[in-house]
């Protein structure tokens, strides 16, 4: 018969055993689910077409991926947000390197002066407006990694108000924003401002095509003679109204407006469909265009058109939600709009 001290002996080696079996387990599990993320960062990289210099670089981007898809994995799991996030063409990137390639508005210098509002008395608002139905919108552009999303956001409400005041959709070049505007805030690639994009447009007298001045997506000289070439002209600009919902639902519902608002979170980040309700802050450093409004599920949103391609969001687009508690509106929507008058 066994002694005391050897059946505690028998135990503990049970128990050793055990626990030996449990640390294998939980081991190949982990290495079980570290192939099964390989595989699938392997995946997205042929989907995007993405190419690493070394396998130093491949295994740090990996890392990232992994860390991004297990964050939008569960919050996707949570269901508990009107929007979903989506492993999209950014997941490699950590949202620190992501808002300093691709936004560039460079909001916090910028006061919004004091212009007319031409549609202040505008009544009778439609409740839903999507200008993509009335042909005022070019399709979704990408900027890269170039901050100039402030003059994608001027030059789609350039398209707009054109298409209104015309009847043509032309596609306008942001390159020749980027290369040719070059005084005051707007600095190319390393951010700009819609007004200043404006102020620009109208002195200069026009601007050229897309396909004339085609998109590089890097700080370029400017090409005099394609810009000599105005394929369309404005006036000048308005501000709507700092901090009002309202007075930029009386814009949004008369053209396409350009906007400023705060999107450097990661759920903006990684945003692929439904209604945004955040979170987000009012720091502004992106610039998008307002191309319309409505109501899903009874929440209110504003239809915006981004440049980040049409891979991210929804085609391209992310609808925001509309009529926030916040003044501001969210992320900052509501503090400074403004459109081109033609
Ligand atoms: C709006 O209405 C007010 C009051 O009638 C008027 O003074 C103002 O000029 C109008 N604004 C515009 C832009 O028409």
């Amino acid at each position: 018969m066994a002694s005391k001290n050897q059946l505690h002996h028998h135990f503990t080696c049970l128990a050793l055993l055990i626990f030996i079996l449990g640390i294998c387990e939980a081991t190949s599990r982990a290495a079980l689910e570290d192939a099964s993320m390989y595989e699938r960062h392997q995946q997205w990289m042929v989907q995007f077409g993405r190419v690493y210099m070394d396998t130093n670089e491949r295994q740090k981007r990996f890392q990232i991926f992994k860390q991004n898809v297990a964050r939008i994995d569960s919050f996707n799991a949570a269901n508990n947000k009107p929007y979903k996030l989506g492993v999209n063409q950014f997941a490699d990137l950590t949202n620190q390197e992501f808002t300093a390639s691709r936004n560039g508005f460079k909001g916090h210098m910028c006061s919004n002066t004091a212009t007319t509002f031409k549609y202040e008395n505008a009544t009778a608002l439609p409740s839903t407006v999507d200008w993509r139905k009335k042909g005022a919108v070019t399709p979704i552009k990408d900027q890269g990694q170039c901050g100039c999303c402030w003059a994608f956001s001027a030059v789609a409400a350039m398209e707009g108000v054109t298409k209104l005041t015309t009847g043509k959709l032309i596609s306008l070049s942001e390159q020749e924003l980027v290369d040719c505007d070059t005084k005051g805030e707007d600095q190319g690639c390393e951010g700009g401002l819609m007004d200043d994009a404006f102020q620009f447009i109208e002195k200069n007298k026009g601007l050229t095509t897309e396909s004339i001045y085609p998109y590089k997506g890097v700080d370029g000289t400017c090409n005099t003679n394609e810009e000599a070439n105005h394929a369309a002209k404005i006036n000048g600009f308005e501000d709507v109204p700092a901090n009002s919902e309202d007075a930029l639902q009386k814009a949004v519902a008369n053209q396409p407006v350009s906007v400023a608002i705060d999107a450097g979170g990661f759920d903006f980040q990684f945003y692929s469909g439904g209604v945004f309700t955040g979170s987000c802050g009012t720091d502004l450093d992106h610039g998008v265009t307002a191309v319309g409004y409505g109501e899903d599920g009874g929440t209110k949103y504003w239809l915006v058109k981004n440049s980040w391609g049409s891979s991210w969001g929804e085609e391209g687009y992310i609808r925001m939600q509309r009529d926030v508690d916040a003044k501001e509106g969210l992320c900052g929507i509501a503090m400074q709009a403004s459109y081109p008058t033609a």
